[in-house]
């Protein structure tokens, strides 16, 4: 990963122009597991050409799955899945691999595969997952780091989760949607991807009621059909991303194909930071202002609160913003590792021993630096501040970022940025 890395020239103009936004990677992931319910074919359209987009369907390749992208569709038979493991290469690649339990276990009643460790982002816990499919029937065994699930015909059941967890939340919809009886899911996650994987399972013949709610009810169906083809939801934390870019630098963008509702919470920071936002039927405009005023608090929440996934990019922004503003990541025990290299940067950023609140001194000007990436979101921020940097920026460890963003150099560069991304292809290990 160390190889591929960002050549960001800083602006002394605002980015400008219209960019549109793809689908979302946090729905498309559930979704490319999902699929293995069904023994037919799939068709999802606006699939993110991402990194974890690959791992997927690779993913799908090596159990049996015969998936095909073309362009931005993706064309998937699992009429042939036939392992029950979860290759080992792609779990250590891609930690939401997990979401591929509920349905392999659902449709081929067994499922092995090694434990996620924690990533870049802290512990990443899995036990609501497993505490979900035990209460649904499974037997589940960990020998080492390996996890081993049993199960005749789930049994539908009632799980209150202590987190509001969206892999849980999806894993456990997921394995419920052919279970005998009723699951219902309390204090599940509202993200609006919840909601599109409900929509996708609802078009495969599903029956769920209060997808994007706390309260989700699931009716175990005996059979399921081929799916509706399904239009994966825009991708509302690369929009977040840039128009977050626009706002650092003084820019004029629209961003298109996204919904604004799903962005809420990160429009009203923008406005509070003195940016002019304006939406209309799936475009999110946005004027920024000469320079952003600092941000006096912003707490990162499960939906419909502020998302954890723009907390990066607006650190950033805030580094470089009128005042002094306090920003707390309530959602992962280490999402902080991007302060440290804006720091060599020139920010005056302090975090707190819990790595969980930040206090920024915004500052006139960054200057540029050789960083490092240490996850997807803290490397997208620092994309962004180089941006606004003063000289040449280079951020390592692109690979990161491409996990989440399908060319964030060619969107950059197409609203007036100077970036190029170097460096060979490597074989990545990514959280
Ligand atoms: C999903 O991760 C997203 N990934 C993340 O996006 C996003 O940041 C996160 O939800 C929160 O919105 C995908 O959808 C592929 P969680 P997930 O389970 O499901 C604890 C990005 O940048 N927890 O909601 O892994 C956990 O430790 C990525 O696009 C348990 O305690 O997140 C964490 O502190 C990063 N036990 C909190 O819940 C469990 O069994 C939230 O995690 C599961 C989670």
């Amino acid at each position: 990963m160390a190889m591929l890395q960002y050549r960001v020239q800083g602006m002394s103009t605002g980015l400008f122009g219209d960019v549109r936004v793809g689908g979302a990677k946090n729905s498309v992931l559930p979704i490319l597991a999902a699929v293995c319910l069904n023994d037919g074919e799939s068709v999802i359209h606006n699939c993110p050409r991402i990194a974890d987009t690959f791992v997927s369907m690779e993913i799908l390749q090596k159990i049996g799955c015969v998936p095909k992208l073309l362009g931005d569709t993706l064309v998937v038979n699992t009429k042939g899945l036939a392992a029950t493991a979860v290759p080992d290469d792609c779990v250590r690649k891609m930690r939401s691999s997990i979401l591929f339990m509920g349905a392999m276990l659902a449709r081929a009643g067994q499922v092995e595969l090694t434990l996620p460790g924690g990533c870049e982002l802290g512990t990443r816990a899995i036990d609501l997952h497993l505490m979900g499919l035990s209460a649904m029937g499974a037997d589940i065994k960990i020998d080492g780091d390996k996890i081993c699930c049993k199960a005749g015909r789930l049994v539908g059941a009632n799980i209150k989760l202590h987190t509001a967890s969206v892999g849980a939340t999806e894993n456990i919809m997921i394995a419920a949607v052919k279970a005998h009886g009723e699951t219902v899911i309390e204090n599940a996650a509202c993200e609006p991807e919840i909601v599109d994987l409900a929509d996708f399972l609802i078009g495969m013949g599903a029956k769920i009621h209060g997808a994007g709610t706390s309260r989700v009810v699931i009716s175990g169906v005996n059979r399921l059909y081929n799916p509706v083809p399904h239009v994966i939801m825009p991708d509302r934390i690369v929009a977040g991303t840039y128009l977050v870019a626009a706002a650092m630098t003084g820019g004029d963008i629209t961003v298109t194909d996204v919904n604004p509702t799903d962005l809420l919470p990160v429009l009203a920071k923008l406005i509070e930071m003195g940016c002019r936002i304006k939406v209309s039927d799936g475009n999110i405009s946005l004027r920024a202002p000469k320079r952003l005023a600092a941000c006096p608090r912003i707490i990162t929440k499960v939906h419909p609160g502020f998302p954890t996934d723009m907390q990066a990019q607006f650190v950033a922004a805030l580094a470089v913003a009128e005042g002094k503003s306090l920003v707390t990541e309530t959602v992962f025990d280490k999402r902080h590792q991007h302060a440290a290299e804006l720091n060599r940067m020139g920010a005056k950023i302090s975090l707190c021993t819990d790595n969980r609140n930040f206090t920024i001194q915004g500052v006139e000007n960054l200057r540029g630096a050789t960083v490092a990436a240490k996850d997807l979101r803290g490397g997208a921020a620092l994309v962004l501040a180089g941006l606004v940097a003063k000289g040449e920026t280079v951020v390592q460890n692109a690979g990161y970022i491409q996990r989440g963003y399908e060319s964030i150099e060619r969107d950059l560069e197409s609203l007036g940025a100077k970036i190029s991304l170097e460096g060979a292809e490597q074989e990545e290990k990514c959280a």
